[in-house]
């Protein structure tokens, strides 16, 4: 049954889930969310937050929080480390939006997806670029056009650069799992199709986990996929693109600008001429460029924490169900299994898992 305003806690309001806090006090005040509540171990961090964006009510401990509330949503934006067991405890009494990747390991993964099925949890994984409006509009793009036709993904190219944690913060694993994880979710998205092989290679720089990673992934339909993702940036340092090559088209993606352009071959050929005429007819390159509309509502959180409540709300699988951060997160573990190797590795299935993949968490 559709229930009304929800009553929603976000657990970990650091760094990120505080963007979490700020966008559900703009949810309450449209109503999608009746009471919002803060929690975290830190009571400094939980009260500034709360005080900020007016939480109604706040918690420094999780155990505490689930005794005391009967919740509705849970987001969890604590270090990636704790996503198992904060999670755990909040499945066993509301639905779920866990920041990515969804776990630390394949196997808490797994747990915690099993956990959602049998309590009959809405369990989400934060893979905020599927709420990117560029990334979107590119699988529109295609499934109207590409796919249809006789056309095909043939290859792909990630990079997500940035000057990475401070310090020697670790929580969140290295940048395999903090970074990667989005790209290789984007990519599944918009391919529909999961990685058969991967060949890796990391770089750790003397750390504890690795701040740079190169992975060759490949398809079964012959598609190449190259993922960068690097901690080795300046502190000034940001830049997250997408470039697709089908047999028709290119089309790069700038993720933080929300911006693509499709490129279709140009549209003047010229065999023999001068340096000028040869300049000006790949000038008549056929192209098309979006930027799109940067409001606060298709800010990409904005977006992605109102399907939350809403597939909550309504008892349905959202976009980024935890599922597709099981596959993201394996791709990534066998990405690093790679590296360590030093080979190419298939990325094999269980049938517990298979099964997982396959069917929806929500029935
Ligand atoms: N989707 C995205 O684009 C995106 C971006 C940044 C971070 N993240 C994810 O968000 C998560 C948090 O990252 P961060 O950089 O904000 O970390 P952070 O360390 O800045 O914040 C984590 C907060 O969780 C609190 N905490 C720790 N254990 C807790 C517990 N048991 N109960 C309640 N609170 C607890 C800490 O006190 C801290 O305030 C990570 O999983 C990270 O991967 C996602």
């Amino acid at each position: 049954m559709a229930r009304e305003g929800l009553k929603v806690a976000v657990v970990g309001t650091g760094r990120w889930g505080k963007n979490h806090v700020r966008v559900l006090s703009s949810l309450r005040n449209k109503g999608v969310c009746s009471e919002l509540i803060v929690c975290d171990v830190n009571k400094k961090i939980a009260n500034e937050i709360a005080e900020m964006y007016s939480a109604d009510k706040i918690y420094y401990d999780v155990s505490e929080l689930v005794a005391h509330e009967d919740l509705d949503c849970a987001i969890v934006a604590v270090p990636t480390i704790y996503h198992h067991k904060v999670s755990l405890a909040l499945l066993k009494r509301a639905d779920v939006l866990v920041e990515k990747p969804l776990a630390a390991s394949c196997e808490e993964g797994l747990e915690l997806i099993k956990t959602a099925r049998k309590e009959g949890r809405v369990f989400a994984v934060g893979h905020v670029e599927r709420f990117n409006s560029a990334v979107l509009a590119v699988r529109d793009y295609l499934r109207e056009k590409v796919f249809p036709s006789n056309d095909d993904i043939v290859f792909i190219f990630t990079q997500r650069i940035g000057p990475g944690p401070p310090g020697k913060h670790t929580l969140n694993l290295g940048v395999a799992h903090d970074l990667l994880t989005h790209d290789v979710d984007v990519v599944v998205f918009l391919s529909g199709k999961i990685p058969r092989y991967v060949t890796a290679r990391a770089i750790t720089d003397n750390s504890v986990y690795e701040n740079d990673i190169s992975a060759l992934y490949e398809f079964d339909n012959s598609t190449i996929y190259i993922a960068r993702a690097s901690w080795r940036a300046s502190s000034t340092f940001k830049k997250r693109v997408l470039m697709i090559q089908t047999k028709e088209s290119v089309i790069e993606l700038d993720y933080i600008l929300q911006k693509y352009v499709i490129e279709k071959g140009l549209s003047q050929h010229i065999s023999l001429g001068t340096f000028q005429e040869v300049i000006q007819a790949y000038r008549s390159k056929d192209t098309v460029t979006r930027e799109l509309m940067l409001t606060a509502e298709n800010e990409p959180l904005f977006v992605e924490d109102q399907h939350f409540l809403e597939c909550a709300k309504h008892r349905r699988e959202p976009l980024n169900s935890a599922r597709w951060g099981y596959i993201a997160l394996k791709c990534v573990e066998c990405a690093l299994q790679s590296s360590r190797a030093g080979e190419r590795l298939e990325i094999l299935w269980g049938d517990e898992e298979r099964a997982l993949i396959n069917s929806s968490i929500i029935e």
